[in-house]
Formats: structure tokens, C-alpha cells, sequence
């Protein structure tokens, strides 16, 4: 079985596999979602148990992903009912990669909406729209988007046409190829920024922000969102990466691999931060804005800098390249799978897939207007997803994977597919896919639960 090839194709070398997985795990999450739950809880602790929670339980679960992937070369629903027949098992744990789609495309529904706003701001930079905005002004501006359905639906249909088409290409001549492009200009513009913010007069401030030790400000909620963003920002629980980890080479090792990932995307996160905190003190503005502090606040903050409209541009051109590359490894899944079970062609699973998310995105962006009144537990449908999705789905599809390849898969397997350097590394990998991050995922379910009914 190990030595079977995708029929999607596999990535031309083991740096094209990490960037293109570091495209992935680097999006909205860490560029817009990172900077405003660290400013709404309080900045440096939570910052600490983030990291935690990455390495702890994201890296684990992601090599555990990986190696499903890789193992069977198939897309995850039909890798892990593969895996799990290898293993004598019963088929139906296919529900993990099952699970996993669905999430994937829950979040790639709303996700898009959110990368909609951000072409929407890019134009605005690009066309001197936001000089020297006042922030009632952004405020507003930002509020009129949201209450303009058609221009949100132009924007969220444009992003997934651009999707649909990288994806529509396949491995080598979409995936790889936008890969090539895109991660080198991301990781450029992110230093041009993290250089402005550093003269922006505000660094000290935002640095302490963000690194300084605030206990008071740890709550068994903000643990919660960190656990989950962990599973967010790494693209994990959701069949992304185990779909990637299907065209790796056999001989790439694992270990090395992910940690370089995990390393990128936790990097980026703080480099994120560093360009945006900054900037915010240095305007005097509240770094604690929620999901407005890239929308409003930001915008104020570069209005009024020197140079700001050129690096304001450059930030949200940042910021769409970066929700491309990761909505590209949502559909990829999906899609994967269609062409296996349907043999449809490539292009046409994509635009099916792609039609269909569409659909649901719509759903997400009226609930900013017209369907503003519809709530469940006291929250519109755009925050159910997203609160679905990244608080519950995938850290239970992450607990299941772990579950999975800690306690279910033969040793054999995971140890011949790992294929980590030392044993001692392979028997810390088993302890904390086994207990650790098992436990951590549990003991901060059962903790919000108690919360929620106390
Ligand atoms: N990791 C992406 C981010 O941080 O924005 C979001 C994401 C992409 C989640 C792909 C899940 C996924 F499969």
C-alpha cells in the first residue's frame, strides 16, 4: 500500500508540501481572528496558552492527519476508511473524514464571506477610499457593507470563483503552481509590514501587548478559544492537511515537516500581530475591537500614518492572499473525493463543490441584514458557524483523529509511516496523541459545559 501514488498527482518537493500546507494553516485565522481574540482576551497569557495548545495538541493531531493521509493517498473520507480496513478495522470510521468535509465546508461558507470583505477593502485602499477616515466614518463604512447584501454577494462570489479555478487546476497545476506564487509574496509583504509597524512609534507597546503576562485575564473561555483557534489556524480536523498529506513523498519525514509548519503559522500569527498592535497604539485605538479591529479599526490607523494608503493596501493584499491559499485547501477535500467516487472531472467536481458553497455563503452574509433577527443561543447564523465549526466540530473531529491514530491504528503502521527518527520521539508522539491532547480537548469541553449549565 505505501508505495501507491494519488491519482490527483503529488507535490514536486517536500518545501512545495510545507508551503502549500503553511498556505493552508495561514489565513483569516491568523491574520484577522489571532489579533482580535488576543486583544479581546487580554493579550499575553493568552498568547502563552495558545502556544501550548499548538504544540501540545495541534502538531500531535497533525502528524496524525498526515500519516492517515499519506498512508492511503486518497482523499480523507476514503483514506481513513482505507487506513482503517489496513488495520482490520471497521469502515465507518470514514465518519472522521466525513465530519471533516463537512466542516470544511460549513467554514469555507462563511470563511468566504469574510474574505469577500477583505477584496472589498483591498479595492477601498487601492482607490484612496480610506484616506484619512475618522473612525465613525470606518465604522460606518464598515457597517454599510454589512448591510448591503448584493455588494457582499459580488465579493463572496468573485472569491469563490477564485478558488474554484486554483482548485479546478489540480495538484501540480493549480495547487502547486498558486503555491509558487503566492507564498513567496505572502511572506514578503509580511515583513514590508512588520518593517512599517516597527517605525510606527507604537512597537514597544504593541509588543507588550502581546507578550506581556496578564493572568487576570485567563478564563476558562479564553482556554476554550484557544484550543479551538489552535485547531483552526493549523487547518486541522478538516480533512485540509490530511488531503495534502496525501500527495507528500513517501521518503519526507513527517516530524520535521509538520514542526516547520507549525513553527510557520504560529510565526506568521505574532508577525500579524506585531504589524497590527503597533499601529493600533500608535493611534491611540482600542486594541480590544473584536472582529472590527481589522475592518475598522486598521483602516483608521493606516488613514492617518505617512505612507499609510500604500501600506494599508499592501496589508489587506496580505490578508487576501492569505484566506485564498487556505479556502483552496477547503474545497480540495471535497473535490478529491467527488473525482474518486463519481470519477467526475476534475474541473466540474470543483465547480459543483464550489456551487454549492456559494450557496450556503449566502446564507451567512444575510445574516449580517435581512435575517439579522434569526439567533440560536443568542447568536446569528454567521457566529453559529463559526462557533460550530471551530469551538466544537473540529476539536471533536481532532479528538477523534487522535483517537484514531493513537489508540486504534497498530503501532506498526503509525511507526512505519512517522518513520521518526529516534524511538523516543515516536513513544512522546504516542503519549501525548494518546493522553495529552485527548485530555486537554476533554477537560476544556467538560469545563465550558459545567460553565454553560452552572
Ligand atoms: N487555517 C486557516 C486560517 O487560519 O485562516 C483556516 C482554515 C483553512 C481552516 C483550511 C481549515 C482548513 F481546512
Amino acid at each position: 500500500m505505501q508505495s501507491k501514488q494519488s491519482i490527483h498527482g503529488s507535490w514536486g518537493s517536500r518545501w512545495i508540501f510545507i508551503l502549500a500546507a503553511t498556505g493552508s494553516a495561514v489565513g483569516l485565522g491568523n491574520i484577522w481572528k489571532f489579533p482580535y481574540i488576543t486583544g479581546e482576551n487580554g493579550g499575553g497569557a493568552f498568547v502563552l496558552v495558545y502556544l501550548f495548545c499548538i504544540m501540545l495538541v495541534g502538531i500531535p493531531i497533525m502528524m496524525g492527519e498526515i500519516l492517515v493521509g499519506r498512508r492511503a493517498r486518497q482523499s480523507p473520507i476514503n483514506a481513513v476508511r482505507e487506513t482503517a480496513a489496513e488495520a482490520g478495522l471497521n469502515r465507518n470510521w470514514s465518519l472522521i473524514g466525513w465530519l471533516g468535509v463537512l466542516a470544511g465546508y460549513i467554514i469555507f461558507s462563511f470563511y468566504s464571506v469574510v474574505a469577500g470583505w477583505v477584496l472589498d477593502y483591498i479595492a477601498a485602499m487601492g482607490t484612496g477610499q480610506l484616506v484619512n477616515i475618522g473612525s465613525n466614518e470606518a465604522g460606518e463604512r464598515f457597517n454599510s457593507l454589512l448591510a448591503n447584501p448584493v455588494q457582499m454577494l459580488i465579493w463572496h462570489t468573485l472569491f469563490v470563483l477564485m478558488v474554484v479555478g486554483v482548485v479546478a487546476g489540480g495538484v501540480n497545476k493549480g495547487l502547486e503552481r498558486a503555491t509558487k506564487i503566492m507564498m513567496p509574496a505572502l511572506f514578503v509583504l509580511l515583513v514590508v509590514l512588520l518593517g512599517y509597524s516597527v517605525n510606527s512609534g507604537g512597537f514597544q507597546q504593541g509588543w507588550d501587548f502581546l507578550f506581556g503576562f496578564n493572568v487576570e485575564a485567563l478564563t476558562w473561555d479564553a482556554v476554550l478559544v484557544a484550543l479551538g483557534h489552535a485547531f483552526f489556524t493549523l487547518s486541522l480536523g478538516m480533512g485540509a492537511i490530511m488531503a495534502y498529506g496525501s500527495y507528500m513523498g513517501k521518503k519526507d519525514s513527517i516530524g520535521a515537516t509538520v514542526l516547520t509548519i507549525g513553527v510557520l503559522d504560529t510565526l506568521v500569527a505574532l508577525v500579524a500581530g506585531l504589524a497590527i498592535f503597533p499601529v493600533v497604539f500608535a493611534n491611540q485605538m482600542d486594541p480590544g475591537a473584536g472582529p472590527g479591529l481589522m475592518f475598522v479599526t486598521l483602516p483608521v490607523a493606516f488613514g492617518q500614518m505617512p505612507g499609510g494608503q500604500v501600506f494599508g493596501f499592501l496589508f489587506f493584499l496580505l490578508v487576501g492572499v492569505a484566506a485564498w491559499t487556505s479556502a483552496i485547501s477547503l474545497l480540495e477535500p471535497a473535490t478529491a473525493w467527488v473525482v474518486e467516487r463519481f470519477g467526475l472531472k476534475r474541473p466540474v467536481a470543483a465547480l459543483v463543490l464550489g456551487a454549492i458553497i456559494w450557496l450556503m455563503g449566502i446564507a451567512s452574509l444575510l445574516s449580517f441584514n435581512y435575517w439579522a433577527e434569526i439567533k440560536l443561543f443568542g447568536m446569528g447564523i454567521f457566529d453559529l458557524l463559526d462557533f460550530t465549526t471551530a469551538s466544537i466540530m473540529l476539536p471533536l473531529s481532532g479528538l477523534m483523529i487522535a483517537f484514531f491514530s493513537g489508540w486504534k491504528l497498530q503501532q506498526k503502521i503509525t511507526r512505519d509511516e512517522l518513520a521518526l527518527k529516534s524511538d523516543l520521539v515516536y513513544s512522546a508522539w504516542l503519549l501525548v496523541i494518546r493522553f495529552v491532547a485527548p485530555v486537554a480537548v476533554l477537560v476544556i469541553f467538560i469545563a465550558k459545559l459545567y460553565e454553560k449549565l452552572a
